[in-house]
C-alpha cells in the first residue's frame, strides 16, 4: 500500500469512545512525529470542541458522514487505516466498509453486532481479500482479551506439549466498569433488527455464526444460559453477556488461520460468582437482572424503564470510574496430554472504554505500521495482527498475559 497523507484517521472522534482514542494517540504518540493521524466526524463544530479538550490544533480534521459515499471515499483514500467508533455499526458502518475495500484502506472498529458482521463477511470477504485490505471488527473489550488470550495460551501450550490445547474455558474472575450510551444503542439496534427479521436470532444463537461459509460446525454448543457449578473452577458460573460475540470471534480466528487450535478445539465463556450458597445466589441474582435487560423488547414498558436508567449516546463512565476499573480473566485449559494449565489476561482500566480505547488505538497503529502476516479479508484481531498486537497490548495498552501449569 502506498504511503498516504495520514497513517490513521479516527472517525467518530466526537463520540464518547472516539474522543478517548484521540486523547490516547495525542498523549502517547504526538501527531506529526512517528505517527500521522487526524480526527474525523460529521460535525466540524463538535470535533473542534473535542479537539480543544483532548489535543491541540496540530491535529487536523476530516469531515465525513455515514450517508455520504463521496465523503467516505474521500476520507478513506487519505489514510492507511480508518479507525472507526461510529456506531451502532449496523446503522452507520456499512458504507464505510465498502469505501475502505474500494480504496484499499485497512480498517478497525469496536463492533460487537454479530448479525451485521455476518452480513459484512458474506458480502465483502472475497473482495477485501482480493484487494489486499484488512477489515478487522471487534478490536475492543469484545473481543481482544478473549481472541488474543486464546492465541497466547495456545502458543504456550504448543511450546510446552507440542500440541494445541483441546479445550479452554474462559472465566471472568472480576471486572469493574460501566456502559456508554453508544454501546447500549448498539445493543438496542441489534434487538430492533432481530424483531424485524427473526432469522437474526438464529445467527446470534449459532456458536459458529461468524465462521466462513461451509465451516460452520464443530464440537461447541450454545452459550451457557443458566447458573451451574463449574468443577474445574470450583465455583458457580453464570452467563457472560459478551460470550455471544467473543466465542464466535475465537472460533473464526481458528478457522481463518487453518485450525492451528485443532478442528475439535472447544471454547466457552462464563462469569464466576464464587463457591457455596452465596456464589449460587449471586449468580442467580446477576443473571436475572441481565436477563431482564436483554429480553426487553423494543417499545415495551420494560425497555422504556431500562432506557431511562442507562446513558444516552455520547455519555459513559467518567475518568475516575475508568481509572478505577479493571478486569481479570482466567483461561482454564485442558492440554493435549490431559493435564491442566491456566492462562490469565488482565487489563488496567475499565473494560469498555479506558481499556477498549487503548486496545483500539494500538490495533490501528499496528495495522498502519507493523510488519503483519500476509492476510487480507474480513479478519479477526488475532489473525490480522497476531504477535505484533500481543506485544503492543502488553507494552503499551496495560494488558498482561500469563500462563502456568496447574
Ligand atoms: N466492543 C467494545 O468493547 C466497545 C466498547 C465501547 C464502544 N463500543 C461500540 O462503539 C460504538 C461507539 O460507542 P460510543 O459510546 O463512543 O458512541 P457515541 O458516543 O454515541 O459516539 C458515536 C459517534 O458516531 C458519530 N456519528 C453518528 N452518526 C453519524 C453519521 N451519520 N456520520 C458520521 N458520524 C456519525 C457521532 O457523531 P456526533 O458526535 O456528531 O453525534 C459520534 O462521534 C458503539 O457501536 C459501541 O457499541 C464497543
Amino acid at each position: 500500500m502506498s504511503k498516504r497523507e495520514y497513517d490513521i484517521i479516527v472517525w467518530g472522534a466526537s463520540g464518547f469512545t472516539g474522543r478517548l482514542v484521540a486523547e490516547y494517540l495525542f498523549k502517547n504518540y504526538g501527531v506529526n512525529d512517528s505517527l500521522k493521524w487526524a480526527m474525523a466526524g460529521r460535525n466540524q463544530a463538535k470535533l473542534e470542541k473535542v479537539r480543544a479538550e483532548v489535543a491541540d490544533d496540530s491535529v487536523l480534521m476530516v469531515i465525513a458522514d455515514s450517508q455520504d459515499m463521496d465523503s467516505l471515499n474521500a476520507m478513506t483514500s487519505r489514510a492507511t487505516v480508518i479507525c472507526t467508533t461510529v456506531g451502532p455499526y449496523a446503522k452507520y458502518g456499512t458504507k464505510l466498509v465498502e469505501a475502505c475495500i474500494k480504496n484499499q484502506t485497512h480498517y478497525c472498529d469496536l463492533a460487537g453486532e454479530v448479525q451485521w458482521m455476518r452480513r459484512m463477511i458474506d458480502k465483502h470477504h472475497a473482495a477485501a481479500k482480493a484487494s489486499g485490505t484488512k477489515i478487522v471488527h471487534t478490536c475492543g473489550f469484545d473481543s481482544i482479551p478473549s481472541d488474543m488470550g486464546v492465541y497466547f495460551v495456545q502458543q504456550e501450550a504448543i511450546k510446552r506439549t507440542g500440541k494445541p490445547a483441546k479445550k479452554i474455558e474462559m472465566r471472568v474472575k472480576a471486572m469493574k466498569g460501566g456502559m456508554s450510551g453508544g454501546t447500549y444503542a448498539s445493543m438496542s439496534e441489534m434487538k430492533v433488527e432481530a424483531e424485524k427479521d427473526k432469522s437474526i436470532y438464529g445467527i446470534l444463537a449459532d456458536p459458529y455464526g461468524l465462521n466462513p461459509e461451509g465451516e460452520r460446525s464443530g464440537p461447541d454448543r450454545r452459550d451457557l444460559m443458566k447458573v451451574v457449578y463449574d468443577e474445574t473452577a470450583k465455583s458457580w458460573i453464570f452467563p457472560f453477556v459478551m460470550a455471544g460475540i467473543n466465542t464466535r470471534v475465537v472460533r473464526r480466528s481458528n478457522a481463518l488461520a487453518g485450525y492451528p487450535y485443532g478442528k475439535d478445539f472447544q471454547y466457552d465463556e462464563a462469569m464466576l460468582s464464587g463457591d457455596g450458597i452465596g456464589g449460587r445466589m449471586k449468580g442467580l441474582a446477576t443473571a436475572g437482572v441481565m436477563g431482564l435487560v436483554m429480553m426487553a423488547k423494543p417499545g415495551s414498558l420494560l425497555k422504556k424503564g431500562v432506557d431511562a436508567v442507562l446513558p444516552e449516546p455520547g455519555e459513559g463512565p467518567n475518568k475516575k470510574e475508568r481509572e478505577n476499573g479493571f478486569y481479570n480473566l482466567i483461561f482454564n485449559t485442558t492440554l493435549a496430554n490431559g493435564s491442566m494449565a491456566r492462562g490469565k489476561v488482565t487489563g488496567d482500566r475499565d473494560p469498555g472504554y479506558g481499556s477498549t480505547s487503548k486496545m483500539l488505538a494500538e490495533c490501528a497503529i499496528s495495522l498502519a505500521v507493523d510488519e503483519l502476516p500476509e492476510v487480507a479479508g474480513m479478519l479477526t484481531p488475532a489473525v490480522a495482527m497476531g504477535d505484533a498486537l500481543l506485544k503492543r497490548l502488553a507494552d503499551n495498552a496495560g494488558l498482561t498475559f500469563s500462563y502456568k501449569e496447574v
